[in-house]
């Protein structure tokens, strides 16, 4: 008997999982410029939300801050991939430092969305968790416009000045059916309200939450692989337990694995974050294998291949360097 069960262990790796297209520019525009203009180069807020490729940048010379305020007089500073109001560009001037806008384009798309429908004077119902640095970053584009939708429930309380003229956009890494459940109750609220020009949860968070939804059925066991601040990972864990995962959770590193997890589980499903690196999920496959979970399968459930031009301050001066 006991033969038969751990001969049945197995893992259901998703793919795609992992880094995205913003979160791998971002992280190399750390390394270039660190390369390129020697350490210390500032990073405002965390490069990406992961707590590994942080303290790697750091012991590499970069240095995280929170505020512009906190950067030196004439140093360099690198914006994070979630995006920096237009106010933060403005103090970044004032202090003469020379940015380098790290921001994901699916995210500066969608400040332009909002910079477009406030210049039209509409209502914008941003739906997105309050705090997070990409709303606080799309808030600052129309702050007398947006107004924050953070859940289905939330919908009840919200009011607008002219219910013929209202759109709703998106923080790039929520949950794609809980966004729509919200949408669904706006609309009902309001008929007239319009949809975002093209989608503002972005492919990455789409494909990844599509692979859960594939395997969380015959999942005993959900690991994603992430870290707590970040969004998209968070929403892996509830998509997972929503889709029929038996139990779920985040880790940063394997060695957060709690064994008694395992008690009784024949499939494991792992996956990771957006701002996650793949040595990360290698360490829980072979943390995974050691305890006779090592037949790994993947499951697929769509092909990436988005690459995104690193900024072009940084290109230009690549360039200039030879
Ligand atoms: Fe960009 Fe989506 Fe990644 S908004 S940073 S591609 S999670």
């Amino acid at each position: 008997m006991e033969g038969m069960t751990s001969s049945a262990k197995r893992v259901l790796l998703a793919a795609p999982r992992g880094y995205c297209a913003g979160v791998d520019r971002a992280v190399v525009t750390v390394e270039k410029a660190l390369d390129l203009y020697g350490p210390p180069v500032y990073v405002r807020k965390e490069i990406v939300h992961n707590k590994h490729v942080v303290t790697t940048l750091e012991k590499r010379g970069a240095i995280f801050v929170d505020e512009t305020d906190e950067v030196p007089e004439g140093a360099t500073v690198i914006f994070s991939a979630h995006g920096v109001a237009p106010i933060v560009h403005e103090e970044a001037r004032a202090l003469s430092l020379k940015t380098i806008d790290a921001t994901c384009p699916l995210v500066t798309k969608v400040h332009r969305e909002a910079k477009r429908f406030a210049s039209d004077d509409y209502d914008i119902l941003l739906i997105g968790h309050e705090g997070h640095e990409e709303v606080v970053g799309t808030s600052g584009e129309a702050p007398d416009n947006i107004i924050l939708v953070q859940s289905p429930d939330h919908v009840d309380q919200v009011e607008v000045r002219d219910p013929s003229k209202v759109v709703w956009l998106s923080q790039t890494t929520l949950s794609v059916d809980e966004t729509m459940e919200t949408v669904r109750r706006l609309r009902e609220k309001f008929p007239a309200l319009q949809d975002p020009p093209s989608d503002d949860i972005c492919y990455a968070t789409q494909n990844r939450q599509l692979a859960v939804k594939q395997m969380a059925p015959e999942t005993d066991l959900m690991i994603v692989v992430g870290s707590r601040n970040s969004s998209n990972s968070v929403r892996l864990v509830e998509v997972a337990l929503e889709h029929g995962a038996r139990d779920g959770h985040l880790v940063d590193y394997a060695d957060e694995i709690d064994e008694a997890w395992l008690a009784g589980v024949t499939t494991v499903g792992v996956t990771s974050g957006a701002s996650v690196p793949e040595v990360l999920v290698r360490d829980v496959l072979s943390f995974l294998a050691d305890r006779g979970y090592d037949d790994v399968r993947p499951v697929t459930a769509a092909e990436e291949s988005l690459l995104f031009a690193l900024p072009n301050e940084l290109r230009r001066d690549l360039k200039a360097a030879g």
